[in-house]
């Protein structure tokens, strides 16, 4: 690297040194082999100097010869005694000069001389706009003559009296005067005569001076009155201007005409001399050089010069340049000009951008946050609106008026349960319920608790819902699952419970039909047990008596350690003190439904007394309450049971694992116990409490295998009543999923009924 940089330099500066060099070889200033200097001043073609070789010049009027006697030698004008003082190739010539000198003394001439040029045949004329005839003295005038082609004269005079008057640096009469001359003058004499031959001033002004000179090169002073040195020094200093030219009796466009004697050269252009018959050559415009020399004028490479017009790219064309932006910009390349501008987006053009840019990102984020939070006050006025559409208001009127508290349930934030639950992810379903779904939900403090949501919100089922939630808040009981709280901020009021681990007693049921389980008897009537002391406990220990109304397999739920928890209150009713019936719609589940209340509509605790005999029923035989399976009369396993009863073919129906480890007595017992549940007459029904006190008794009954019993002992059985076929409903049960059949209306029990009827009996 720095090698390079060095050799780059090197060439650089090497260039730089060589350049000046190479512009000026490069313009030939006289003919090959000839002398283009002598002495200081430098002679272009046409001149030339005299030398052995005669073709140094145009012609012999305009050849040169150099004195080298002189140091530094001296050129004179073809042979003569005129100096070359300056010679330019535009046309200007400065020679020495002739100056004439008239001396007095005691008012006598003394010395005379005259000032003469002669220039008769040669190309040059005296400049008349840069000479005037000039004379200098104090009592005298002066006269020029010229006598070429045709004669004029001219004069001035000076006078003066005293050296006080006069101005220095003026030439206006006073001690010194001057005159112009005619145009094309190319020969003249002047001289002076005297007025009085300095007679009285001869003291400060002994010498009068004539000669013609370019006037700017002369400053006259007060000193030159009385100077004998005058005429030297002016001779040496003062020139007079010529101007030459290509001396030939044509114009341009005549001398144009035959190119042998043209002097002008390639890329030249020619002007009529305007004193004389002739012309000069001159560049054209980008052309540099010598335009009388051979091959005349050359290209200028402006693009060579540091200094050059263009800002980017320069390229030389012939006789000018051009002047160009690279690519990707635009413009006219002019250092003086609108240079090269990107075409890419400028600075500011960039900034512009940027800002917009940043400006709408801006107004995009506030608006963005803006609709967040009006959506967000929106959320909570539509949660607030939800919360009292599902009875916000009811529900704490409801509370207070049970005496209970709102501490007693909590109320869950919409956020919190929808965090729980994965968004109410399909995973996550426990259940789907006759009023709503259940979510298994996994609180923030790492609570296990499944989540109801009401499947419709209606005013009805928004009624229902109020209803469990008040209901539950009365109960704290062992065999009911405990609502933790709820959440009415959403558009379907949710339920939250503590989560029962162990599934419903129907999936325990029906699931492993058939085989050894862990529903021995003795947890059969445990469970039995259990249950029938917390429906024992709604319908007397609560402060308000609470009729479940939907009891059945699939709504006693099983903890860890297999304890019986009853859920779903979703069709309970609280039943004022005063009253033992209420009249309502008739809610239930089919095969668990009372007959009585289904027919009358009148709901009493008795109505409970029966869909717990159906689930006794179902856990001693292990068979579904609908079952299609079974004869017509028989699908309703109330009717079964009861028939089997009559019949006296119970131990067929029972499960063979419980008549293996039940007494007889027990099992007869149960059944007898299950027979009076069933009673169709509600008021025959034994009490809740004697429910419980019957299964309290026989759990704690010994236990007896019923193969070591007399297997035909049946006859103390006996039927309480002929059980009625209610509703034999004749359903294809697909899934064996009997909550599909769940009814949670009058409505959807008439469609059911409708089904019935068209089938033969
Ligand atoms: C050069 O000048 C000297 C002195 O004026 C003169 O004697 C001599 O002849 C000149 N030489 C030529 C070649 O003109
Ligand atoms: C001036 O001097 C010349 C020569 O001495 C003489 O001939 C002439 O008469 C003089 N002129 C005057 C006006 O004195
Ligand atoms: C120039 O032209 C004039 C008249 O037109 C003629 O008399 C003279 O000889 C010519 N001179 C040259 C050098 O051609
Ligand atoms: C050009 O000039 C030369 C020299 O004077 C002469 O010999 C020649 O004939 C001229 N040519 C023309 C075309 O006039
Ligand atoms: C200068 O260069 C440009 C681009 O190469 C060209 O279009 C233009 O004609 C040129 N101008 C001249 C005067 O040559």
């Amino acid at each position: 690297m720095r090698a390079f940089c060095f050799l780059f330099s090197w060439l650089w500066l090497s260039l730089a040194i060589l350049l000046p060099f190479t512009i000026l070889a490069s313009i030939p200033i006289a003919k090959p082999g000839c002398p283009s200097s002598c002495g200081n001043l430098t002679i272009p073609y046409p001149f030339g100097i005299i030398t052995e070789n005669k073709g140094c010049y145009l012609s012999r009027y305009y050849s040169i010869t150099c004195n080298t006697s002189f140091n530094p030698p001296k050129p004179f004008l073809a042979g003569g005694n005129l100096m070359v003082m300056d010679l330019n190739i535009t046309g200007e010539m400065r020679i020495t000069n002739s100056v004439g000198r008239n001396y007095f003394q005691d008012g006598e001439l003394l010395t005379y001389s005259k000032a003469a040029i002669n220039l008769n045949y040669f190309p040059y004329i005296i400049s008349e706009t840069a000479n005037k005839l000039t004379l200098i003295g104090c009592d005298d005038y002066a006269y020029i003559y010229g006598t070429w082609g045709r004669t004029f004269t001219a004069g001035c005079m000076s006078k003066c009296s005293q050296p006080e008057d006069i101005v220095n640096g003026e030439c206006s009469g006073i001690g010194c005067c001057q005159t112009s001359i005619p145009k094309g003058l190319k020969n003249f004499y002047a001289d002076a005569s005297s007025f009085s031959n300095h007679t009285n001033i001869s003291d400060f002004n002994p010498y009068s001076y004539t000669f013609l000179a370019e006037q700017d090169k002369f400053i006259f002073n007060v000193n030159d009155l009385s100077d004998p040195t005058f005429k030297n020094r002016t001779k040496k200093d003062v020139p007079i201007l010529l101007e030459w030219f290509i001396m030939d009796n044509q114009t341009c466009v005549e001398a144009m005409k035959n190119l042998t004697t043209y002097a002008c050269q390639d890329n030249t252009k020619c002007t009529d001399f305007d004193g004389a018959s002739g012309y000069r050559c001159s560049c054209n415009i980008g052309y540099e050089g010598n335009p009388y020399l051979i091959p005349g004028c050359t290209d200028i490479n402006e693009c060579a010069d540091p200094n050059n017009p263009c800002s980017h790219i320069c390229t030389n064309i012939q006789g000018s340049y051009n002047c160009s932006c690279p690519k990707g910009y635009k413009g006219d390349g002019l250092e003086t000009g609108s240079r090269c501008i990107s075409n890419r987006p400028q600075f500011v053009t960039r900034l512009i951008l940027g800002v917009s840019l940043g400006l709408l990102f801006l107004v995009v984020s506030v608006i963005w946050i803006c609709s967040t939070m009006i959506k967000r006050q929106k959320n909570m006025r539509t949660r607030e609106i939800f919360f009292e559409q599902n009875g916000g208001l009811l529900f704490k009127q409801q509370i207070s008026q049970y005496g209970g508290t709102m501490e007693s349930s909590k109320i869950f934030s919409a956020d919190e349960l929808k965090a729980a639950t994965n968004n109410y992810h399909e995973d996550r379903i426990l259940g789907k319920g006759g009023y709503g779904t259940v979510y298994k939900g996994i609180l923030g403090n790492g609570c296990e608790v499944a989540i109801k949501k009401s499947r419709v919100s209606g005013e009805n089922q928004i009624e229902q819902f109020i209803n469990e939630v008040v209901i539950l808040t009365q109960i704290n009981h062992r065999n009911v699952v405990k609502l933790l709280g709820c959440c009415l901020e959403t558009e379907v009021p949710l339920l939250v419970y503590e989560y029962i681990s162990s599934g419903t007693l129907f999936e325990h049921i029906h699931k492993n039909k058939g085989i050894t389980s862990w529903l021995t008897w003795a947890n059969c009537i445990r469970l039995a047990s259990e249950a029938a002391d917390a429906l024992m406990y709604l319908h007397s220990a609560a402060s308000i008596p609470i009729i479940h109304r939907d009891v059945k397999s699939t709504n006693l739920l099983l903890d860890d350690n297999y304890t019986a928890k009853i859920s779903d209150f979703g069709a309970s009713r609280l039943v004022p003190i005063d009253q033992t019936q209420v009249t309502t719609l008739v809610q239930g589940t089919l095969g668990y439904l009372d007959p009585e209340y289904f027919h009358t509509s009148q709901l009493t605790e008795k109505s409970d007394v029966y869909s717990f005999g159906v689930v006794l029923a179902e856990l001693l035989t292990k068979e579904k309450p609908l079952c299609s399976d079974r004869k017509i009369t028989e699908r309703n396993l109330a009717s079964y049971f009861i028939l089997a009863i009559k019949e006296d073919r119970l131990i067929e129906i029972l499960d063979p694992q419980l008549v293996r480890e039940a007494s007889e007595e027990q099992l007869v017992k149960m059944a007898n116990l299950i027979k009076e549940c069933l009673n169709v007459k509600g008021e025959d029904r034994p009490s809740m409490k004697e429910v419980a006190l019957e299964l309290e008794a026989l759990k704690k009954q010994n236990r007896h295998p019923w193969g070591e019993q007399n297997t035909k002992e049946t006859t103390h059985l006996s039927l309480m009543g002929q059980q009625q076929d209610l509703y034999p409903v004749d359903l294809n049960d697909q899934n064996g999923n009997v909550t599909s059949m769940e009814l949670s209306g009058q409505y959807s029990l008439e469609i059911s009924l409708m089904a019935d009827m068209s089938h033969p009996r």
